[in-house]
């Protein structure tokens, strides 16, 4: 039997599911289950990485122990998969003892290979990245893609002989043009792997929190080494599995393109040394912005996928997230274009398609499935129609099976514009007043009918959920909507219909205004209601409210380094700064004029609220609060006692 093995990289646990985890995870269901409906063996595969010094430190700084945090965390993916429905067939977290032991072996296999040696590292480290960087890829000691300060980490390390590999690799990305995709994806790592591959630093030992190194438990292993094997480990192993077996190589690896190198060149390396067959593709998406803005820790609330469902409905996200990029593009998400595509393509086109086909059936034919004619090719149109479902059918296999899923529904909306079109044309509301013509009344039915059990079968990897609400409304049971239409007819003839219920219902201006509303708050942290300039300390009757520690955790404090300060005109107790906060410099408006010259503060290192919302003081942007003492007047500023990069973390 055919197999199709399909994995979603392993999350990190030190953040919860936002958008950008949860595209990656709706793509490979939606492929999942178009294979699964092609009558194809299916295992797919999703989990968490839980191991690391990046684990560890959130961990530190939820005040729990990593184990007691990890749990927390992985049961906010395991639940958020089960919100938007996600058909993974197991769920591995690389904390379990079967992981562990496939990561051993791995490392043995890797051993025995001659490719592990001890060595000493000394270089620069992003633990946001878990990963070592050049000096020239550094900029300015500087994480190239966090743009924090790179740490200087020197110890005793063990090395994979990565070096070794660089032509086999060449060599095989040359025979199997499509071994990664998309193509810019692939030339991108062409030229990194021809550049030279270094041997990678395998092993840590400046942090407990992973699987102790075979033989020498003083160093963990490097947290990518543990997580790829994850795709090994859910299959059980090597060739003494039956997972591995039947799936083994995965068919496709997907992921966003930040981390591609990883998984092609890394892992392929790495299972080139362990003698294990290479994966068929390893595929990169593009990066998702929200509204246009870089995804930031404060924007994540009002792309809570949760929340998302709870508001338009599972399917309607699927959908839309889907829809509105090729895969391997970046996309943005934007909720006025979420809504915008909710009423046009969901309610509008499709919706209305079943609502009006089944109303017309209830008003002209009792209500039950008309036969469709005898000979589909006697009408143009009906040939047309017919022939179009066929073209669209083989198109949407197409492009789902080369993960294109946004062309699929292209296809499809195709045969649903053709649909509704085919009832302007054939107008049964008018051949119905011709007694003659009752006949062909129900023919044309019938192909109206015929043409949405076509669109529901297709549309089902994207939207189960709304696949199997609309075969309910034309007499179908659930078992039929996971399957590929074949051919043109399969309802049946005399099978009565219940009343159309509308399957997506249209979003109007109040609805809308409402859920951009809701939106907008969750974008909104508590802190920022605070104002710049007034604030006002919570002091009711019985004292300051508590706030809880995730309160506080929300507060983004960090580290500046002022380096201008200047008055603001007409405002004799402000002060316009500019403040390096390591990823970036901010302009900032603070309130310190009466006690400090603007150049007392150059050069100063200061406490900043990073995440506090922008405001406008006397017409001056302010993008952050700078800490001090002081109720009416300031007294004295936030200071620490020793110099730290700036943008480092306050708490
Ligand atoms: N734990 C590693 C993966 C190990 S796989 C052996 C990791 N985890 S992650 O949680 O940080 O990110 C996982 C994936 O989430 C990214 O590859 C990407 O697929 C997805 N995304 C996270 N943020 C995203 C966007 N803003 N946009 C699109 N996808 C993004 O990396």
């Amino acid at each position: 039997m055919d197999t199709f093995y399909v994995t979603t990289p392993i999350y990190y646990v030190n953040d919860v599911p936002h958008i950008g985890h949860a595209y990656t995870t709706i793509v490979a269901d939606v492929l999942a289950r178009y294979h699964r409906a092609r009558g194809r063996r299916v295992f797919f595969l999703t989990g968490t990485d839980e191991h690391g010094q990046k684990i560890e430190r959130a961990a530190e700084a939820a005040g729990l122990s990593p184990a007691a945090f990890v749990e927390q965390v992985m049961a906010r993916f395991r639940r958020a998969w089960q919100v938007l429905n996600i058909s993974n067939d197991d769920f591995l977290r690389t904390t379990e003892p079967r992981h562990r032991k496939v990561v051993e072996q791995l490392w043995q296999r890797m051993a025995d290979k001659g490719d592990i040696y001890r060595g000493e590292y000394d270089g620069l480290y992003c633990v946001g990245c878990e990963e070592y960087y050049t000096e020239s890829q550094a900029e300015g000691a500087r994480c190239p893609t966090h743009r924090t300060p790179l740490e200087r980490l020197k110890q005793s390390s063990y090395f994979f002989r990565m070096s070794r590999y660089q032509d086999a690799l060449l060599d095989h990305f040359e025979k199997h043009p499509t071994f990664v995709q998309p193509d810019i994806r692939r030339n991108e790592i062409l030229s990194f792997v021809r550049g030279g591959l270094r041997d990678l630093s395998i092993s840590r030992t400046s942090f407990r929190w992973g699987i102790p190194v075979p033989g020498d438990p003083e160093h963990v292993i490097y947290v990518w080494i543990d997580a790829l094997t994850n795709y090994l480990s859910g299959l059980g192993g090597f060739d003494g599995a039956e997972r591995y077996r039947d799936f083994w190589p995965a068919d496709l690896h997907l992921m966003g393109k930040d981390i591609l190198r990883f998984h092609a060149v890394y892992w392929p390396c790495m299972l080139l040394s362990a003698g294990v067959p290479l994966p068929k593709q390893v595929f990169a998406h593009g990066w998702w912005t929200i509204n246009g803005q870089k995804m930031s820790k404060s924007l994540r609330n009002v792309v809570d996928p949760e929340m998302l469902c709870e508001d338009v409905g599972r399917d309607a996200l699927r959908y839309f997230l889907v829809r509105e990029t090729p895969l391997g593009n970046d996309g943005d998400f934007s909720h006025a274009a979420l809504l915008q595509r909710i009423n046009a393509e969901l309610a509008n086109d499709l919706g209305n398609l079943l609502n009006r086909s089944v109303a017309m059936v209830h008003r002209y034919w009792e209500g039950k499935v008309p036969p469709l004619a005898q000979d589909l090719r006697a009408e143009a149109v009906d040939r047309e129609l017919v022939e179009l479902a066929a073209r669209v059918g083989e198109e949407a296999a197409r492009a789902y099976e080369g993960n294109a899923p946004s062309r699929a529904l292209d296809a499809i909306w195709e045969l649903v514009r053709a649909a509704n079109k085919y009832v302007d044309v054939t107008a049964p509301y008018s051949l119905i007043k011709d007694p003659a013509k009752k006949g062909r009344v129900g023919e044309v039915l019938a192909n109206f009918l015929e043409s949405l059990r076509w669109t529901a079968l297709l549309v089902a990897p994207v939207m189960p959920d709304k696949a199997q609400e609309l075969l309910a409304q034309l007499g179908l049971d659930a078992a039929s909507s996971a399957a590929w239409p074949e051919r043109w007819g399969g309802l049946a003839a005399g099978q009565p219909l219940p009343p159309p219920i509308p399957l997506f219902p249209r979003i109007d201006d109040d609805r809308k205004a409402a859920l951009l509303g809701r939106w907008q708050q969750a974008a909104t942290p508590a802190q920022e209601t605070t104002k710049v300039t007034d604030p006002k300390p919570d002091t009711s009757a019985e004292g300051p409210a508590l706030l809880t520690y995730d309160e506080f955790s929300r507060l983004d404090l960090r580290v500046g380094k002022v380096l201008e300060a200047q008055r603001v005109q007409g405002a004799d107790r402000l002060l316009q700064l500019r403040v390096d906060l390591g990823s970036e410099v901010r302009q900032i408006v603070a309130g310190i004029a009466e006690t400090y010259a603007p150049e007392a503060l150059v050069g100063r290192q200061v406490i900043v609220v990073a995440n506090l919302k922008p405001a406008k003081i006397r017409g001056v942007e302010s993008r952050g609060m700078i800490l001090a003492a002081g109720e009416k007047q300031v007294l004295a500023l936030s200071a620490l006692d020793v110099e730290v990069p700036p943008g480092t973390k306050v708490r």
